[in-house]
């Protein structure tokens, strides 16, 4: 049985955590896109874990696949698996697509260098290579991980590469350019380190399937960050939507039993771009601060706001959504009131969908709705029926405005702090 767990609003909803928490029911754990852009942080017996490429699934002991669809940093990968032996888990359960494209130092460098000749526009990236290494990708220019298992065709791709990108570097950015024999070298030095994990993913999943194994699909990033779905260009270059499990796997769309978003009780967002329910002043200073709304990959302080339920509305079309898991609900114990908006107003007009036009996203107003608040700490709490009656209304309000119900809700960073209202993998 496949599920796929996306993120609903723009990254960092928690997916790591829940997909921490179904992983200990799940047979196979699978990342569908993105890189080391991606930041995950989870908790278990009270040790932090912070993953950017391995699926947390690894920390449940299950197997961690890195679909074809992810863009691979194999240094980065090869520190992560390092820092997972040291606490216990087992590296062999790791296993990385043999067509997943890799990133290559210049890309790191590309990245950079076109946030800074954006200006104004710059996207906010993580500076981790991951725009430059899908263009390569899509350019067909790009190098594969099996490339990187052939020695010599590896050597003959990257002095090719280089002629290109070093007359790129020199000429336009006025950069020093790289050279190709320190830079293979050192890749297939990793490459030794990465080969054992190397496989096809595609038929290592699709047999699990046919076993009737459950797999979870573990989205990065979130709707609004997707190339074509999300508020393009403030978005990553990668497929977060539930589509996405599919092509960066694989796996065909029929296999897809399920697919739940991942959202925060309130929004947050790193980088730039419109928000429209964006909080400035010390209501925004307070969710930060309560909520440790600084990025897990850049340390960056996201940009927090009310709930958006155009937002999860359209991530509820856009994937398909069954059902949704509701994270940080703690963080809001204690306001009086909580606004969520229901819809936008433009020019006077009322704006029911997200509206593609970025120019009218960035000037649209929220109409909001106030919801009672609570004042119990609700971290201790295990079951929806114990929550507050004003925080089980929230819950209702969302699912009304959403149009999907809720099946998880998270009131801390610890895997037993999460309430399951309904199974994900029934
Ligand atoms: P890139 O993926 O590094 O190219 O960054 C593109 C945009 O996606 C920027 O706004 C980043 O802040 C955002 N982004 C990338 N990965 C994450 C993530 O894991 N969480 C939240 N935002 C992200």
């Amino acid at each position: 049985m496949a599920v796929v767990l996306v993120g609903a609003q723009w990254g960092d909803e928690g997916k790591g955590k829940m997909t921490d928490f179904l992983a200990e029911k799940a047979d196979v754990v699978v990342r569908y896109q993105g890189g080391s852009n991606a930041g995950h942080t989870v908790v278990v017996a009270g040790k932090t874990h912070k993953l950017h490429l391995i699926p947390s699934g690894i920390l449940a002991g299950k197997i961690s696949v890195i679909g074809n669809g992810v863009v691979v940093d194999p240094g980065q990968m090869l520190r992560e698996i390092a820092g997972l032996e040291l606490a216990g888990c087992d590296p062999s359960l790791v296993k990385l697509s043999d067509i997943a494209h890799v990133i290559m130092p210049y890309h790191h460098r590309l990245d950079s260098l076109e946030e800074v000749g954006r200006g104004d526009r710059k996207i906010g990236t993580t500076q981790r290579g991951i725009g430059p290494a899908y263009m390569d990708k899509a350019a067909r220019s790009g190098i594969r991980v099996v490339d990187l298992l052939n020695p010599a065709l590896f050597r003959e791709k990257v002095a090719y590469q280089l002629t290109q990108v070093n007359h790129l570097l020199e000429r336009v950015y006025d950069s020093e350019g790289f050279d190709p024999d320190q830079m293979a070298d050192e890749y297939l030095e990793h490459a030794e380190g990465l080969a054992p994990h190397v496989c096809d993913t595609s038929v290592l999943i699709n047999d699990a399937l046919d076993e009737g194994k459950k797999v979870l699909f573990e989205g990065a990033q979130g709707t609004m960050l997707d190339v074509d779905h999300g508020t393009y260009p403030y978005v990553t270059s990668s497929h977060p939507t539930a589509g996405g499990a599919c092509i960066g796997t694989g796996v065909g769309p029929t296999k897809i039993r399920k697919v739940i978003g991942v959202a925060k009780a309130y929004t947050s967002r790193v980088g730039d771009g419109p928000m429209p329910s964006e909080l400035h002043g010390d209501m925004g200073e307070l969710l930060r601060e309560r909520g440790a709304e600084y990025g897990t990959t850049t340390g960056r302080p996201r940009r927090v706001g009310w709930l958006d339920t155009v937002i999860l509305r359209y991530s509820v079309r856009v994937s398909g959504l069954a059902g949704l898991c509701i994270t940080k609900l703690d963080t809001l114990s204690g306001l009086e009131t909580i606004k969520v908006a229901t819809a936008y107003r433009h020019e006077g007009e009322r704006v029911a969908e997200y509206p593609h036009d970025l120019g009218v996203f960035g000037e649209c107003e929220p109409e909001y709705v106030e919801l009672p608040g609570w004042s119990e700490d609700i971290t201790g709490v295990r079951s929806h029926s114990d929550l507050p009656a004003a925080a089980q209304d929230y819950l209702a309000a969302i699912e009304e405005m959403a149009g999907a119900p809720v099946y998880m809700i998270s009131v801390g960073p610890g895997r037993e702090q999460t309430i399951e209202v309904q199974g994900v993998f029934e």
